[in-house]
């Protein structure tokens, strides 16, 4: 059923944490309230969380500058050896309502957010941009797999052979969830192309009203310029044995098609193929550029 080891593994490890009965008593659980973010790594997932955040606040983007995002939206299968708080720590303690980040695909996501009826709200970015952001994130986190040549890293993406599994499983199983839950499937590239848009979407389905001043706000605020500097978005409050950002910046160009720099001939054709294999009509549209 699982991908990969790793995948197991997340899996494991969150069930067991929220199904771990103290007294007889859950001592996690989603509340109904949460806001699920779900997005395959290097999809836009900060990029989203500061969106969300700051419709969450109303549009006063000054009070999303006080805290990193790690914090603001906990990351639900964080594990980190102890001292530091894994991401389930870090959600009991916050106040309702929390964002919740997550990677899991959707099959592995605990229940007790379909329980509750949580709204989630995920992002899917086209597989070559992710898979070469994905690459550069490897170089610069210590916490992963050094990702080798780029050619090996492009079979084990393909393959599905890296953390949180396949890109085609992730993207599509939560698609054909979309309508049995309250999510909001985004895309990466329509972000690119109109924030304001997507924004609006955004509030819309969070249940909030921003004024056009507002969502100008936010779009300034969460421009990729702008969050590139932001300490409180560009993760530069981690030390360089876990973001090592001198190997490549976490907000590194933040575009679409640029696959198309480091992509063969012979690589795009071998992930056409690919991907005409795992994709079908009912698949969700991806653009590789604008
Ligand atoms: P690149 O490596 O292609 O630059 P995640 O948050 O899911 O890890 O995704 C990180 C990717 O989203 C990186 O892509 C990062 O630059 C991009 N990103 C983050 N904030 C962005 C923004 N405001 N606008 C555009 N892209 C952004």
């Amino acid at each position: 059923m699982y991908k990969t080891q790793r995948e197991t593994e997340i899996h494991k490890g969150c069930r067991v944490k929220e199904w771990i009965k103290e007294g007889g008593r859950c001592w996690w659980r989603a509340r109904s309230d949460d806001i699920l973010i779900g997005t395959y790594p290097k999809s836009g997932t900060t990029w989203v969380i500061e969106m969300v955040d700051g419709i969450m606040k109303g549009g006063n983007t000054s009070l999303c500058l006080q805290i990193p995002s790690m914090a603001r939206a906990p990351f639900l299968e964080l594990n980190p050896p102890k001292p530091f708080p894994s991401g389930l720590e870090m959600l009991q303690s916050l106040p309702s309502p929390r964002l919740v980040k997550t990677h899991l695909p959707f099959h592995l996501v605990p229940p007790s957010f379909l329980e509750q009826n949580c709204k989630m709200v995920y992002v899917a970015r086209n597989a070559k941009d992710t898979m070469v952001s994905y690459y550069h994130f490897h170089r610069m986190n210590k916490r992963l797999p050094e990702p080798g040549k780029w050619e090996q890293f492009f079979e084990n993406f393909l393959t599905g052979k890296v953390a949180w599994g396949s890109w085609f499983d992730h993207v599509t199983g939560w698609w054909k969830e979309k309508e049995n839950h309250q999510m909001l499937y985004l895309f990466y590239e329509d972000m690119k192309e109109n924030p304001a848009r997507e924004i609006t979407k955004l509030a819309k389905f969070l249940g909030k009203e921003i004024d056009k001043a507002g969502i100008d706000k936010l779009v300034d605020h969460t421009s990729f310029q702008n969050m590139r500097h932001n300490p409180m978005a560009n993760h530069s409050t981690l030390p360089a044995n876990i973001f090592d950002q001198s190997v490549s910046p976490f907000m590194r160009k933040g575009e679409v098609g640029d696959w198309k720099n480091i992509f063969t001939v012979a690589q795009n054709e071998r992930f056409e193929e690919e991907y005409n294999q795992w994709m079908s009509r009912l698949s969700p549209r991806f653009r590789t550029e604008l």
